[in-house]
């Protein structure tokens, strides 16, 4: 295995100019034909496990103890508290009643020493967990995008196996090149500027996948989640993000944190008849309505970061009754690929 500085070093002269915004276009850093050479092609293998190889390959992994994707992070603690409204959108608990909840920041991509300003940490993640009375858990695992590039996981196995293939001195177009011609999701995703955020307080979080919320009366709505900053959302100038430290965004959180809590709302955007609810590429009008479920205000950082961060395993499918998936099959194939790298990073 490579060392992480060299895998960075490597991800950094690989970055291709048109994938500089992509998130989860994790970023070729393995030789292209790398992919060639394996024993057992990717695609023989369950979606889940050749998904999860296909991250580790592009991050220079898979890097011992870390995520294979969004492998940086920080974990902080807080309380959410729901809305007036909120109940009456859904009979979840969390809706009624304040809960403690744990919540992780993170870099994208599989690499664990990735500069926070890097263009390639952006999409950035937000990892929630409500802890409710009982003991029982439900989470929202979220992107600073308000959509995903590709619309089924098959797709986004075929984006991360593309750019693996479209290193230096490949033929045009490229694997990447072609791939983004036939995906214009995938091309709008990777083209839409995303700048460095100022902090990770001051960042806006997307659900892109929908759920149905129903209440006590039985009356349901789809809805895609939106956790916004109250504190506003700012970004570096590009001057600043150049100058940033490497750690900038997983230090400055918890020095917010202890001068008072950083807050962000938790909403739902409501979907029309006409919104496509199964299709994460399917961006809905800004104008939809909006329903309010809550505060969530962060006040204390756990000590031991990486035990505590490498011991969570968020699932967008752990669901309380008033939540229930749509058939969204990107959002239904996450468990099983977050399950496949929990399996590796416990080891
Ligand atoms: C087919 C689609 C997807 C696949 C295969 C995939 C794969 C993964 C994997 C393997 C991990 C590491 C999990 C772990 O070790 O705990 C991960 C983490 C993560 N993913 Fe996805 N993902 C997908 C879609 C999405 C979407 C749609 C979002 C957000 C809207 C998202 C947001 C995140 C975040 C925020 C994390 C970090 C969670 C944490 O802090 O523990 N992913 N993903």
């Amino acid at each position: 295995m490579k060392s992480v500085h060299q895998d960075h070093r490597a991800l950094r002269h690989r970055t291709a100019a048109a994938l500089a915004a992509s998130a989860f276009v994790v970023l070729a850093v393995s030789a292209p034909t790398s992919f060639a050479a394996e024993p057992a092609p990717a695609e023989q293998k369950p979606l889940p496990m050749a998904t999860v190889d296909a991250l580790n390959k592009l991050s220079g992994g898979p890097h011992a103890g870390f995520r294979a994707n969004h492998a940086k992070g920080v974990l902080v603690a807080g309380t959410f508290t729901p809305a007036k409204g909120a109940a009456a959108f859904s009979k979840a608990p969390h809706f009624a009643k304040s809960v403690p909840v744990l919540v992780r920041f993170s870099n994208a991509t599989g690499v664990p020493n990735l500069p926070d300003a890097d263009p390639n940490a952006s999409a950035h993640g937000v990892a929630i967990r409500f802890q409710l009375p009982g003991g029982a858990n439900t989470d929202i695992v979220s992107i600073s995008a308000n959509d995903f590039p590709v619309a089924t996981p098959e797709e986004f196995l075929g984006l991360l196996q593309a750019v693996a293939q479209s290193g230096p001195g490949v033929a045009k177009p490229t694997p990447i090149e072609q791939f983004l011609g036939s995906h214009p999701a995938a091309l709008r995703f990777v083209t839409t500027p995303r700048p460095a955020p100022d902090s990770f307080g001051t960042l806006a979080f997307y659900g892109v996948n929908a759920f149905k919320f129903t209440n006590a009366k039985g009356v349901s709505h789809y809805g895609r989640y939106q956790i916004l900053p109250v504190a506003g959302e700012h970004a570096l100038s590009a001057a600043d993000a150049a100058k940033a430290a490497p750690n900038y965004l997983m230090d400055e959180l918890p020095q917010r944190i202890a001068k008072g809590p950083v807050k962000f709302r938790l909403l739902a955007q409501v979907a029309n008849e006409a919104d496509n609810v199964n299709d994460p590429t399917a961006v809905w009008p800004a104008d939809r309505k909006r329903v309010e479920l809550g505060t969530i205000a962060l006040n204390s950082t756990p000590k031991e970061q990486v035990k505590a961060q490498k011991a969570l395993l968020f699932n967008p499918l752990a669901l309380q009754a008033g939540i229930e998936p749509s058939a969204d099959p990107v959002l239904l194939a996450r468990p099983a690929a977050y399950g496949v790298s929990y399996g590796q990073r416990a080891q």
